[in-house]
């Protein structure tokens, strides 16, 4: 069997082992070939999310956003959906309120290359208007699944529309900052969106706190996992 059919078979779910011996045996993949299978799955990912047509936006998107960084990393951050500049680069994060998590990380000492950055939403909706229910539904598989190849420590969601979707709760933010909360076991800590902090840099002090929290939690779980 080569690695084209056992990705196929993977991707519909088939559970496959590989034999290698001539004998009747199952053998465990080597780490090239799991690496192999990941990197085909998110080629096939970022190219399902190229072609979806689910929802009107990609439509009137100029790019797909798919998403950015390490995609083994430790932290991953879910933001609401591309702005102006993100949809004219393909990339999330990158006009003014990019600039500003950059520096987020820098306070936590992350660099953007280390961390995994996505969106609910992988096409901007126009005019920048909140995401309609229907389109955080029709993208959420996409999210879902980078979630699932990431396996981060832990995520941190950026503003109240991302937590709100990825926590499926109504709760204001201000309910929703300062506590743990888990998607899949996966610990979530909800943050200032930047944008929110360059109309409203009193809330720096706060988001500063959001961070440090952040921190408390990832290294509580680290140890718990390596210690
Ligand atoms: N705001 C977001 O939520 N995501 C982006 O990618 C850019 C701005």
């Amino acid at each position: 069997m080569d690695l084209k059919q056992l990705a196929y078979l993977r991707a519909l779910g088939i559970q496959v082992w590989v034999d290698r011996s001539g004998r009747d045996r199952a053998a465990p993949e080597t780490e090239t070939m799991k690496a192999e299978l990941c990197a085909e799955e998110w080629e096939r990912l970022a190219q399902a999310v190229a072609e979806c047509t689910a929802c009107p936006l990609h439509q009137t998107r100029t790019r797909p956003v798919f998403g950015v960084g390490n995609r083994r990393a430790a932290w991953m951050l879910i933001g609401e959906a591309p702005g102006e500049q993100e949809d004219l680069k393909g990339e999330p994060f990158v006009g003014p309120a990019g600039q500003l998590l950059n520096e987020m990380l820098r306070a936590l000492r992350l660099k953007r290359e280390e961390v995994y950055i996505t969106n609910l939403l992988k096409s901007r909706p126009p005019g920048n208007r909140d995401p309609r229910p229907e389109e955080v539904a029709a993208c959420a598989p996409f999210l879902m699944r980078q979630i699932d190849l990431v396996r981060p420590q832990i995520i941190l969601a950026v503003g109240r529309i991302a937590a709100q979707n990825l926590l499926q709760t109504e709760a204001p933010l201000s309910r929703l900052r300062g506590k743990v909360h888990y998607y899949k076991a996966i610990p979530v800590i909800v943050i200032y969106h930047p944008a929110y902090l360059l109309r409203n840099p009193a809330a720096k002090r706060q988001a500063w706190e959001d961070l440090k929290f952040a921190w408390q939690v990832y290294s509580a779980r680290s140890q718990q996992t390596h210690g």
